[in-house]
């Protein structure tokens, strides 16, 4: 079965609005996973690889433009708190100076409009942007320990293949994580990051494409190695989260909306985008349709 062959996948889950996949609001993988080959054990194998790597590499943020980019339920609109975006629209000249000298490279930012900087668009922040904007003007990145293993520019090149690579810190910092990735049910992998979120953050409820638009689910898979990060799907109309518990391996409709709720402690998840076998994507229909 190739991708996008079953348009039954997206039937929609029964009393809710969501579209789900097959009727459900996620799909645990943990034993689709164990029969290609892949235990829930190796899936745990990694985490103290992880949190070494966490404590020797420098971390990225991510997100913190949901709302500018329209992409949060009408609901949760106020959970974002202060959005970069907004904030970079709304510079002075004195502080769009101070802004581009907090660059990588200031050349970058000749002839750049304010609402053209940032995820998804041409330029992207710098790490010291990212530390400005949130000491200077409160914005909320939900994310705060984002490693990027396999990076891409934009959010629609992770499902393509060719010429992507582990950056050198992954290989070098995550060799178990990088060998899990690569046992993993894919013809390819495009996109492969460690999104952590630090004690006490919230990941903004937002989606990532729009259902009408859809015609198959983008395919990736989420790992949990420890429990404790409690993801959830969001049925705007019903005003209910749907929390993923008990999997150490998920996939579920990214145009559905889906946040993170608040803990206490510090927590990450290693996503994993590409292309699955048809193999793979037999045994997850054989099971789930
Ligand atoms: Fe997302």
């Amino acid at each position: 079965m190739g991708r996008g062959d079953d348009a039954n996948i997206l039937r929609g889950v029964p009393g809710t609005a969501l579209t789900g996949l097959w009727g459900r609001p996620f799909l645990p993988l943990d034993e689709v996973l164990a029969d290609v080959g892949v235990a829930p054990d190796d899936l745990a194998a990694v985490h103290d690889e992880i949190c070494l790597a966490y404590a020797s590499l420098p971390v990225d943020y991510t997100g913190g433009s949901h709302r500018s980019m329209g992409i949060t339920p009408p609901s949760r609109q106020a959970e974002a708190v202060v959005d970069y975006l907004e904030v970079l629209r709304a510079l002075s000249p004195a502080d769009w100076q101070s802004f581009v000298s907090l660059a990588d490279d200031p050349a970058d930012f000749e002839d750049v409009d304010p609402a053209d900087v940032g995820e998804e668009r041409s330029v992207p922040l710098s790490r010291r942007h990212m530390l400005w904007l949130k000491v200077r003007f409160g914005v909320y990145f939900p994310w705060k320990g984002y490693l990027e293993l396999i990076p891409n520019q934009k959010w629609t090149d992770k499902a393509t293949v060719e010429g992507k690579r582990f950056t050198r810190n992954a290989r070098t910092f995550l060799p178990r994580t990088c060998a899990l990735v690569e046992r993993l049910p894919f013809v390819g992998v495009g996109r492969c990051n460690i999104m952590g979120l630090e004690a006490h953050d919230h990941g903004t409820v937002h989606r990532d494409g729009d259902p009408d638009e859809q015609d198959a689910p983008d395919e990736f898979i989420t790992i949990s190695p420890v429990p404790g990060k409690r993801l959830f799907i969001w049925d705007e109309e019903h005003r209910r989260a749907h929390v993923v518990t008990g999997s150490r391996a998920v996939w579920f409709n990214d145009f559905d909306y889906h946040g993170v709720e608040a803990a206490p402690f510090f927590r990450y998840s290693v996503r994993v985008d590409g292309v699955f076998t048809d193999a793979f994507r037999a045994l997850i229909g054989a099971r789930y349709q």
